[in-house]
């Protein structure tokens, strides 16, 4: 068995077998964000890697068979709980151990709680790619100190710019508690509607904890629908319930509807400082900088120490410095290194965007 190279370290295999594993990438319905997606995906589990899985994957290598495109990397071993990590990769479409010319598939273990139309049934101009929110939620979640609780514990994730939910929805995928807030209260509307809408059409047990008006001092704050669901009657009776909390009220005021240290993540894509179709929103008002600076502080004190924030933007608005001088004046780390460092991407000629992952000092025990 010959020696094997991972990542920066070399060690020698003992009696495990040697795997060369080949990740099949989803075909993507989007081109451009297709074409990035092998260098996203590359980087992602680079994150896993180094996260859940002790560093035991080589840097992965783009390879194609048949024609079809593969991201191949090599490990030791891979236990089943390393399986489970991998199968939640956001271009995940298929997991093969290599043999020489043969390839032997290897069963995937995808948490989804709901059935994927979820994700996928709502489309507007201005929607954040699904993968590409599964990858920043994925990247967000393996920087926090909560990241092997995927799937045992329910982990609360909170959106400050949910738009029209892409992230909230995969986050109850994923078994979680998710909160969002939005100021375009067409937004806010259109993803009530579309929520409330479907889990009826599913026949999926829930209730309305508080559908309305929030108000402070005689006056109304915001709007709020707040939810509770389960996928099964028999879950959503015995509590094991997930909530939903959508508020409609501008990201600077989130204090004012969620309590201190109440997410373990913090998931957002910000505007991109340029308009989505014939889409105009609040953040146009303001320069995404500005807003991300009069943001930060807010959100960081919602963020569990030991959480993390990830947050994706237009770097052509705003470079990548001073988005991290931002988040670490805010009091978080700034993760700005190795596969960090690569998820700059082309969506079109107006925006490049990257992704930028910090973390809350401190962990609070259990
Ligand atoms: C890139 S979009 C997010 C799209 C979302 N991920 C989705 O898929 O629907 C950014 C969102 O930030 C919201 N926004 C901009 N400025 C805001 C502010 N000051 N307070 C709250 N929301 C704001 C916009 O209304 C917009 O929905």
């Amino acid at each position: 068995m010959p020696a094997c190279k991972i990542g920066a370290r070399v060690v020698s295999s003992v009696s495990s077998r040697r795997w060369d594993d080949r990740i099949r990438e989803l075909p993507s319905a989007n081109r451009v964000y297709a074409s990035a997606s092998p260098e996203l995906a590359s980087a992602e589990l680079a994150v896993f890697s180094e996260s859940v899985l002790g560093g035991a994957l080589s840097e992965a290598s783009l390879t194609r068979r048949g024609g079809v495109p593969y991201l191949e990397f090599t490990a030791e071993q891979l236990h089943p709980e390393a399986i489970a990590f991998l199968s939640q990769l956001s271009a995940i479409y298929a997991l093969f151990e290599v043999d020489g010319s043969r390839l032997t598939p290897v069963e995937l273990r995808p948490l989804g709680r709901y059935g994927d139309d979820l994700i996928t049934i709502q489309k507007y101009p201005g929607k954040t790619n699904e993968q590409f929110t599964k990858l920043l939620l994925n990247v967000t979640l393996m920087s926090s100190a909560f990241a092997t609780e995927l799937g045992s514990h329910q982990l609360a994730v909170f959106d400050p710019l949910c738009g029209r939910g892409t992230t909230l929805n995969q986050a109850l995928m994923y078994g979680c508690d998710a909160a969002g807030l939005d100021a375009d209260q067409r937004d806010f509307d259109a993803y009530s509607a579309f929520i409330k809408t479907w889990l009826k059409r599913k026949h999926l047990k829930h209730h309305a904890d508080y559908d309305g008006p929030v108000r402070r001092d005689g006056k109304v704050i915001g709007r709020r629908l707040q939810l509770s669901l389960a996928p099964t009657k028999e879950e959503h009776k015995a509590g094991l319930i997930q909530r939903l909390d959508v508020v409609c009220a501008e990201t600077t005021r989130a204090a004012d509807f969620f309590r201190p240290d109440a997410f373990d993540l913090i998931v957002t894509d910000a505007p991109y400082g340029v308009q989505h179709g014939s889409r105009t929103t609040a953040g146009l008002a303001r320069r995404p900088q500005d807003l991300l600076s009069a943001a930060a502080p807010v959100w960081a004190r919602l963020l569990r120490p030991g959480g993390a924030l990830g947050i994706s933007w237009n770097t052509l608005v705003a470079p990548r410095e001073q988005a991290a001088a931002i988040l670490a004046g805010a009091g978080l780390e700034p993760l700005d290194y190795g596969p960090y460092r690569q998820f700059r991407h082309r969506v079109d000629q107006a925006i490049v965007r990257d992704v930028l992952v910090a973390r809350k000092p401190g962990r609070i025990a259990g």
